[in-house]
């Protein structure tokens, strides 16, 4: 593909589920089926060894949005492209699976995506090994040279995942993840569950990884100090929409959403276990039922009455071309 086309390409992607109760429940309640809008109309770009963040609330629709990036879930609508390819209409085998080297992902709680039977050098080893990427003979070295590239020892790889610290087991989930020689990498909330001194060093080492191996990041967290740290591009979400894109810089200097004010606006205080925690005010409303219009005008400082009734189009603003969902943004 040429240089222009960014790697990654997000294309009006949607995610329903079907959160209906079971068909004899409902005929004795005279329920109609109930559909949860996840995701809605999302769409973004990411150039090849750039970082997109993604941050919103608990539920917002992160993790779905990343799941189906990585194709493990089929969007209800809308297409994934990388390199310019859709993801989901690859029917070849072959090319599935040269695909699914090229993209890994990394999650919060790596003890769930480690096997605790393994010893760390087979769970790092496994990839190269499932895309017949070397020799049998060549693996150990690889293995070797994954370790030392997340700052593990060498002997680590006899180890197995319940003898390490929670910095050390994403580590471990990281080389697994660059085992492949992946060229993009979605990471869902990866640092969330550790100390705030721990998670420091592990983003350090994925930032130093990415210039490293070129790599092209998908980063999502709840956490603005995470993702301003980590972005070239932002997306704010709120309730399965994009309400915000823009470059890091752009969206910390000139928040143009009321949500994405209100979620900088939060003041960062420190929770009783040393963490950073951010307080936002009003309820995330229930996603089956949103609310009419623009979905966040309950929690909104500044409603007017077209926010109530008409759903907010996505307008691009100033030089820097932030793209904004809001009826009242006017520059
Ligand atoms: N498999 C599923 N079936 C039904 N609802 C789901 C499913 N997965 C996610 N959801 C719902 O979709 C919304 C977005 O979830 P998620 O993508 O996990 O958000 P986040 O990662 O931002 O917390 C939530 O309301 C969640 O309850
Ligand atoms: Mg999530």
């Amino acid at each position: 593909m040429s240089g222009d086309t960014p790697l990654i390409q997000a294309r009006d992607l949607s995610a329903v589920f079907d959160v209906s109760k079971p068909w004899l429940n409902r005929m004795l309640a005279m329920e109609q089926k109930r559909f949860l809008t996840a995701v809605d109309t999302v769409d973004f770009d990411i150039p090849k060894g750039k970082t997109f963040a993604l941050v919103g609330e608990s539920g917002s629709g992160k993790s779905t949005i990343g799941r189906m990036i990585v194709g493990l879930q089929k969007p209800t609508t809308g297409q994934v492209l990388i390199d310019g390819q859709n993801l989901f209409s690859i029917t070849n085998e072959k090319q599935k699976l040269a695909m699914r080297r090229r993209i890994q992902m990394i999650f919060q709680s790596p003890y769930a995506s480690l096997n605790p039977r393994w010893r760390v050098k087979h769970i790092i080893g496994e990839p190269v090994r499932a895309f017949n990427l070397l020799p049998s003979g060549e693996i150990d070295k690889r293995v070797e040279e994954l370790l030392d590239q997340v700052g593990l020892a060498k002997s680590d790889g006899e180890k197995f995942p319940h003898e390490f610290s929670g910095g050390q087991r994403q580590r471990i989930a990281i080389a697994r993840a660059l085992a492949s020689n992946p060229e993009f990498i979605v990471c869902d909330e990866p640092t969330s569950a550790l100390d705030v001194s721990v998670q420091s060093q592990v983003l350090n080492l994925m930032k130093a990884l990415q210039r490293e191996l070129g790599l092209t990041y998908l980063f999502i967290s709840h956490d603005l100090s995470v993702i301003r740290y980590m972005a070239d591009q932002i997306g704010v979400l709120y309730l399965g929409r994009l309400v915000e894109v823009a470059d890091r810089d752009t969206l910390f200097d000139n928040p143009r959403h009321p949500y994405t004010r209100m979620l900088m606006d939060a003041a960062p205080h420190i929770d009783a276990f040393g963490r950073t925690a951010e307080i936002v005010s009003g309820e995330i409303p229930d996603p089956i039922n949103k609310p009419s219009g623009c979905s966040f005008h309950p929690r909104c400082e500044l409603t007017a009455d077209q926010c109530r009734r008409e759903r907010p189009e996505v307008r691009v603003f100033g030089p820097e071309k932030a793209r904004v969902a809001c009826h009242l943004c006017t520059a």
